[in-house]
């Protein structure tokens, strides 16, 4: 199906990547990059997290429309990737998709769609990569209903030796992987943007680099007592 409504609620305001056309070469090299990870777990992964999906949906940092695919009983799809390069490459994933996808520029810090607006929020492997990840976890809270549910899938901060290396080598790291942080704690930032978590999984996955290993899979609600301001820094 896949009907397309191209949409930016915020105007050029949204585009919140490093220049105009955004990473060309990382949108031009994604999907073949990720294609030895798709097959042997992450596009399980992918299908079983989008899976628990409903209603309306907003996908966070869409990238070039991997999830799209593994989308079932859900409503409508918004779809929001700021990067022009990114969106260019989801467009062409538009004619698989099973249900409506409506594509937006909105950034994540910066979503630009009304409160409670939204059943479900998914975001994979885009909060290693948002500029500011307490912002963007603080509008996927707004933007959610009460009773919606946050979707993560990233790879996160290990433990000791590897966290230390991982703080090392995240300034070079970013800049060769369009922003990528491989330390980030993610699961720490959820809770701090107040969800409480229902599920949460770490795994490694197979013949991934451990630079950016642990992954997690995490499922959400908002909390009804919002963020916990004490700890955001
Ligand atoms: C590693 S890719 C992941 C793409 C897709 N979510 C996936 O699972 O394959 C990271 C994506 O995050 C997007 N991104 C970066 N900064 C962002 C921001 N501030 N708001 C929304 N998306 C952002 C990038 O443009 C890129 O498409």
């Amino acid at each position: 199906m896949g009907a397309v409504r191209d949409q930016d609620p915020l105007g050029e305001r949204t585009a919140a990547v490093s220049s105009a056309k955004g990473h060309r070469l990382f949108a031009a090299v994604y999907d073949r990059l990720n294609a030895q990870a798709e097959r042997p777990w992450l596009g399980s992964r992918r299908a079983g997290l989008v899976a628990q999906a409903g209603g309306e949906v907003l996908e966070i940092g869409a990238g070039t429309g991997a999830n799209l695919r593994h989308y079932r009983d859900v409503t409508r799809v918004v779809a929001a990737e700021p990067d022009p390069a990114m969106r260019g490459r989801l467009a062409r994933h538009l004619p698989r998709t099973g249900v409506p996808v409506e594509v937006s520029g909105a950034s994540a810090e910066h979503l630009g769609f009304p409160d409670a607006s939204f059943d479900t929020v998914v975001a994979t492997l885009v909060l290693c990569s948002v500029a500011d990840p307490d912002a963007a976890l603080a509008e996927m809270r707004r933007v959610l209903r009460p009773d919606g549910r946050l979707l993560v899938l990233e790879h996160v901060r290990g433990e000791g030796r590897r966290a230390r290396w991982q703080d090392r080598v995240t300034p070079l790291w970013r800049r060769v992987g369009a922003g990528c942080h491989p330390n980030r704690d993610t699961q720490a930032a959820v809770v701090r943007a107040g969800f409480r978590l229902e599920h949460e999984e770490r795994f490694e996955p197979p013949r991934v680099p451990a630079i950016i290993c642990p992954f997690v899979e995490i499922v959400a609600r908002p909390e009804r007592t919002g963020p916990k301001r004490e700890d955001v820094s």
